[in-house]
């Protein structure tokens, strides 16, 4: 996409001009406990202004105050000096005010084009033009570089999909701030590069952007301003141009992180194979064979769409499987469920945290315990005991932050929600384990807690399988990379061979042949 096509799209204008949004003194606690303590700061137009901290610092509280999501206990908010109180965000989106929420709110049975433009339809006579709908839809797909299909319902997408859905929502109406929360997180790099575009655009145009992510790069690139909480409270704003990544990482977490990724500890050839696939076809995949040894880290890396998450999924029984075995501890796990697979120690971490693995009601205890309840339940309270010994172990190892271990899952930030999955796995004592995109979302310093513990279980014995996005998660963890292309292997490398270019080589491989 263009940045100049983008620019000059008709439905992109700032017809709302609002001056400075002005955040003085605000405080938002939940249950007595502070998530937000006199936050004050200033959201210029035109300009892209980032916050950044730990999981659970309170980025996306501040960004829902903005955007009308919640109401502050304490403090004001004024837009071009003028008091602002925003009690719902639809009140928010008539000021101007749009944002795209860290939890996507899409609605799963409409289509792609009724998601887009929920609540601004264009109507005639009370009647929806869906023609004109779509004409529109596919003027702001192409403008944005998107990829997306109108008629298709929308719950049937994939994340990075539906998150496209919200972007393209948020950008079909004329906002001056616009809260972006997470956006990136479930992206392509590709995809990454439109969206980078798109925030340049809009602060082009006068808007001002509120980013919130946990990819410091990205913030250091497209910011003009950057805030740093921690713990709820403000650490410090800052001209993005003096910043660099240290310099963020010590704001948020207190301390220097002398580097992302663990030592590799070597892996011993000769151990003996834990997880055997063998020619296994499924959808979207396509004839897919390899073996993991005890202590192995295997990564996975390809493009989005490339069939790496199909892949897992197929590995763990929860997609249909047309072709091949997979065998584990040397017998065969083929027409087994999920609910086998767990019984005989494979465990699968799942790419969607909401749709695919939490139950967002149900305690922060219960989740992590989900796939030991049967024993639970069975040995009475002497293992509720155990339990909970067990499960406040494992949120320390995991680093989820939460007041208490009996709150239920949906009070927890996005990225301790990740966690949450992640202690879950652990909590059964798998052989092998499939971590799919097991860091989305979640701080730097988090990632170094979950990049310790893969490690540290590896050396344990457990065979782990890595399905990353980011090319130096697999990098700076696998001890052997295998590429995928279409739904098939493109590359298998270890040791020196793995490195970016052939990576990327690999994952477009097939482009360059044809
Ligand atoms: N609905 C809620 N009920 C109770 N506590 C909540 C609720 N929403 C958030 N919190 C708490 O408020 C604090 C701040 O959460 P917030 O979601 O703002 O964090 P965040 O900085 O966005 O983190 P992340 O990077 O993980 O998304 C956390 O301690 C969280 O547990
Ligand atoms: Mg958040």
């Amino acid at each position: 996409m263009s940045a100049r096509a983008f620019d000059e799209h008709p439905l992109q204008t700032v017809d709302t001009p609002g001056g400075d949004l002005v955040v003085a003194g605000v405080s938002k606690r939940y249950g007595g406990v502070p998530a937000l303590s006199d936050v004050s700061l200033t959201i210029e137009p035109g300009k892209v202004h980032s916050l950044i901290g730990e999981n659970g610092a309170g980025k996306s509280t501040l960004g829902k105050i903005i955007s009308g999501v919640i109401e502050p206990d304490e403090g004001t908010l004024t837009l071009g000096g003028v008091p602002l109180v925003l009690r719902s965000p639809r009140e928010a989106i008539a000021k101007g005010i749009i944002t795209i929420a860290q939890e996507l709110a899409i609605v799963p049975a409409l289509t792609v084009a009724e998601n887009v433009y929920l609540g601004s339809e264009v109507t005639r006579g009370g009647f929806v033009r869906r023609r004109e709908s779509r004409r529109r839809f596919r003027e702001l797909a192409d403008h944005v570089g998107f990829d997306l299909s109108p008629d298709v319902r929308a719950g049937n997408l994939s994340t990075a999909d539906q998150q496209k859905v919200e972007i393209m929502r948020a950008l079909s109406r004329n906002a001056s701030i616009v809260v972006m929360d997470e956006p990136s997180a479930a992206l392509s790099s590709n995809e990454s590069a439109a969206l980078h575009e798109i925030i340049r655009s809009l602060a082009r145009r006068g808007s001002a952007v509120v980013l919130i992510s946990h990819f410091l790069s990205e913030v250091l690139s497209l910011s003009d301003t950057i805030t740093t909480l921690r713990d709820g409270h403000l650490v410090r704003t800052v001209d993005a141009a003096g910043a660099t990544e240290d310099s963020l990482i010590e704001g948020m977490l207190g301390r220097s992180l002398s580097s992302v990724f663990p030592q590799k500890a070597p892996v011993d050839e000769s151990a003996p194979i834990v997880l055997e696939v063998d020619h296994l076809s499924a959808p979207g995949v396509t004839d897919c064979s390899f073996v993991l040894h005890r202590g192995e880290i295997l990564g996975i890396s390809g493009l989005v769409g490339a069939g790496r998450s199909e892949l897992a999924r197929a590995i763990f029984r929860d997609a249909k499987v047309s072709h091949g075995s997979v065998r584990l501890g040397g017998s065969n796990l083929t027409g087994h469920s999920p609910h086998r697979s767990i019984g005989r120690g494979l465990v699968l971490i799942p790419e969607s945290r909401k749709e695919m693995g939490l139950l967002m009601g149900r305690s922060v205890k219960e989740n992590i315990s989900l796939s030991r309840l049967d024993l639970v339940s069975r040995l009475g309270w002497i293992a509720g005991f155990r339990e909970r010994r067990a499960v406040s172990k494992l949120m320390e190892k995991t680093t989820v932050k939460a007041a208490n271990m009996a709150l239920p899952a949906t009070m927890l930030s996005g990225g301790n929600q990740q966690k949450l999955l992640f202690a879950r796995s652990l909590m059964c004592s798998p052989s092998v384990l499939i971590a799919d995109e097991p860091t989305r979302g979640v701080d730097v310093g988090s990632k170094r807690a979950i990049y310790d513990l893969l490690v540290e279980m590896a050396q344990e014995g457990m065979g782990i399988i890595v399905i990353s996005s980011e090319l130096e998660e697999v990098l700076g963890l696998a001890h052997r990379t295998l590429v995928m292309r279409h739904g098939r292997f493109t590359a298998d490398l270890r040791g020196d061979e793995m490195n970016e270019q052939s990576v990327l080589a690999a994952a477009f491989a097939e482009t360059n042949a044809t």
